[in-house]
Order: structure tokens, then C-alpha cells, then sequence
């Protein structure tokens, strides 16, 4: 099974540690980047720890949960080769990596409660790339980065 990199900042860090327990009950391999405690921290720090996994290949795909996932989904779509969605729902979750092959989900922890991302996450994971009118479309994406 591929690995999950997921990291969070001081208010996504609880809602952290719930989804790594959920991982771990799904006997999902998990390269947890903290960060361990409520110490307050910057976001873009534990957004790249995750990029950096995925682009480098330790891990398939990345978590990252901040308060509201949206500085964590700027951020990592910064990175060349990173797609990331801030998911509210399990069919914005489902259909970001059916469309868009996303390779990282974003979560809001003080937006989208315990029970909810971990059906988010679950959705997340299951969900595989389609192909087909959807490659040439993220191919474009990978184009509009190399005009940067
Ligand atoms: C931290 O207070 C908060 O700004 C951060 O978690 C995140 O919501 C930023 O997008």
C-alpha cells in the first residue's frame, strides 16, 4: 500500500492525529510530519515537508490541515507537480482526484469536523485518476507552470 504524507499546523494538529489514528486502522502506511503539539506555527513550513514527500516519491499522496485548508492549498500548489484541493465534502474529494488527479487533499479543521474529514480522507484515497478527457486537461496544467 502507498504511503500518506500528512502534516498539519497548530489548528489543524488535532484533527491530525485523528485521521493518523484512522490510518492507521486502515493499515495505511502514514510519514507523519507533525507537527506534534499546539505550539503555533506557519503553515507554508508543514506544506512543504508534504510537497516535498510527494514530489520526491516518499510518499503517493499528502494531507495537509490547517484552520480553514486554504493557506495549506495555496501553498502546495505553489509546487511544480503538486495538485492540491481543499475539500469540503467526500465528492469534492472523490471527484478532485477522478478530474483533476489531485495528489493532495487540503482540510479545514475549524471548518469541517472529525467524522466528516475522515469520510473526506476516505474518499480521498479510494478515488483513482480517470484519464482520458481529464489527462489532456491536467496537462495543460503542467503547462500554465512552465510558463511561470
Ligand atoms: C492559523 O491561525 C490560520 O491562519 C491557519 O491555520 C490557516 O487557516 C490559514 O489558512
Amino acid at each position: 500500500m502507498a504511503t500518506i504524507a500528512i502534516a498539519a499546523d497548530h489548528a489543524g494538529v488535532a484533527l491530525k492525529a485523528e485521521l493518523v489514528a484512522e490510518l492507521a486502522k486502515l493499515g495505511q502506511p502514514t510519514l507523519d510530519l507533525g507537527p506534534s503539539d499546539t505550539s503555533s506555527v506557519d503553515y507554508p513550513d508543514y506544506a512543504t515537508k508534504v510537497t516535498a514527500a510527494v514530489t520526491d516519491k516518499r510518499a503517493s499522496l499528502g494531507i495537509l490541515i490547517c484552520g480553514t485548508g486554504t493557506g495549506m492549498a495555496i501553498t502546495a500548489n505553489k509546487v511544480h507537480g503538486i495538485r492540491a484541493a481543499l475539500s469540503r465534502s467526500e465528492f469534492e474529494a472523490r471527484m478532485a482526484v477522478q478530474h483533476n488527479d489531485a495528489n493532495v487533499l487540503c482540510l479545514g479543521a475549524r471548518v469541517t469536523g472529525g467524522a466528516l474529514a475522515i469520510e473526506i480522507m476516505k474518499a480521498f484515497l479510494a478515488a483513482s485518476f480517470e484519464g482520458g478527457r481529464h489527462a489532456k486537461r491536467v496537462e495543460k496544467i503542467t503547462q500554465v507552470e512552465a510558463q511561470r
